[in-house]
């Protein structure tokens, strides 16, 4: 008798166990229901410390929580460290280091006051921003612009003339070197997975349209004049600093026609992905037709000439469609090279050389 009551309690008590469990389940699941965010691990940084109390739990799952390298956390030591460091703050502070206004006057190389991170956002470290995450591995490349073979040097030396509206840096300056040993250094142990979404600027669908400069100014006034300023001039650095808090779009003080930034296609994409400051290439603000629109709008204002374009591209079939200055191996006029509607050229280049145009 005493050995049945027995079994009946352990019975009884696997059962209420059970049940329990149940219960504990259930009320999770509904908490998980409720609020998924909290279930996730906390990230935590490559040095050990996990982020403040207050910052946002990341939406991503952990096993894609990757990032580029951190000038703050993960520099080498020694002279190697150093060098990356001044590479940094050359890509950074641009215009303190190589702008008209240098202290070292052999160093006023650049033409503007612009600085790389203006257009390589995070100091090259922001995917969807032309990041430098990976690109040392690319070169040397065919540089269809030059027409041969270039090295990576020679590609900082492409946004020097252009972006930066100057002079070459010599290959075997400290600075030169430095800004290398930089893009080298973030362009280490990237996963597979990663170089693609860190690499250029995001896919974009090229509009059917013709880019409209009156919608374009609607746009800039209402999302790009607070902070780039009326005339696109921009906002200088507070307390006489150099350069610019607010980087200009166009003018004297600007990238000048043969730069990058110069072509709609390469322009749009590039905004649509950053702008207004803050956006990114997964949460962007303006749609494509809205990016073509205003990229086309700074782009039509008068900014620095560069000497001899003519000679771009001296296989003139490899010339982006959307670059603004001839000549071309096309029948389109120059107007439609600069506004579109793009599609029709892009399929000339596909139907006629079998050439695939993105840009
Ligand atoms: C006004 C914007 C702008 C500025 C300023 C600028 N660049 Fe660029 N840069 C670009 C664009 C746009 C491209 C891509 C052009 C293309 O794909 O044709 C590019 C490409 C590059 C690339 C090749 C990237 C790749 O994925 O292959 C390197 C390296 C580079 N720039 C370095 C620099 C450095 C260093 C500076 C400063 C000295 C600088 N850039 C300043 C706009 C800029
Ligand atoms: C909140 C301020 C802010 C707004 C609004 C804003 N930008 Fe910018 N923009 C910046 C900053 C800051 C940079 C430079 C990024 C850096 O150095 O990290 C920049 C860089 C740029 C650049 C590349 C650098 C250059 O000088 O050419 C372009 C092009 C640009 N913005 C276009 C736009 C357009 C078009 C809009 C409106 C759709 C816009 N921006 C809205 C702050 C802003």
């Amino acid at each position: 008798m005493e050995e049945l009551a027995k079994k009946a309690r352990l019975l009884m008590g696997i059962v209420m166990t059970l049940a329990g469990v149940v219960v504990v389940l259930f009320v999770t699941l509904i908490a998980y229901h409720l609020n998924p965010a909290a279930f996730r691990a906390s990230p935590v940084a490559e040095n050990g410390s996990t982020p403040e109390a207050s910052a946002p739990v990341a939406t991503v799952p952990t096993a894609a929580v990757w990032h580029p390298r951190s000038i703050e956390t993960d520099l080498p030591a020694g002279e190697r460290g150093k060098q990356i460091r001044y590479g940094y703050q050359l890509i950074s502070e641009t215009p303190r280091w190589l702008g008209p206004h240098a202290d070292e006057p052999a160093l006023r190389l650049a033409g503007n006051e612009l600085a790389c991170k203006n257009c390589h956002l995070g100091a090259g470290t922001k995917a969807g921003a032309i990041s430098f995450v990976g690109v040392a591995q690319r070169f040397p490349q065919f540089r269809g612009r030059e027409g041969k073979m270039g090295t990576l040097e020679d590609r900082i030396n492409g946004c020097m003339e252009r972006s930066m509206n100057g002079q070459e840096l010599p290959t075997q300056s400290a600075e030169m070197q430095a800004m290398v040993a930089y893009i080298q250094w973030l362009s280490e142990d990237v996963p597979e997975a990663k170089l693609a979404e860190y690499k250029g600027l995001p896919a974009f669908e090229i509009p059917a349209i013709k880019a409209d400069t009156v919608q374009g100014k609607a746009i800039y006034e209402a999302q790009c004049q607070a902070c780039h300023g009326t005339h696109g001039e921009g906002i200088r650095q507070p307390g006489g600093g150099a350069g610019y808090l607010y980087p200009p779009l166009w003018g004297a003080d600007s990238y000048n026609h043969g730069a990058g930034m110069r072509r709609v296609l390469t322009a749009a994409p590039f905004i649509k992905a950053n702008m207004p400051f803050g956006v990114s290439w997964e949460n962007p603000r303006l749609t494509d037709e809205e990016a073509l629109h205003v990229a086309a709008y700074i782009n039509h204002f008068e900014r620095p000439h560069k000497a001899n374009t003519a000679e771009d591209f001296p296989d003139k079939k490899l010339k982006p469609v959307s670059t603004p200055y001839g000549p071309w191996e096309d029948p389109f006029p120059a107007e439609q090279h600069q506004y579109g509607p793009f599609p029709p050229i892009v399929d000339y280049y596909q139907k006629t050389f079998a050439l695939k145009k993105t840009n």
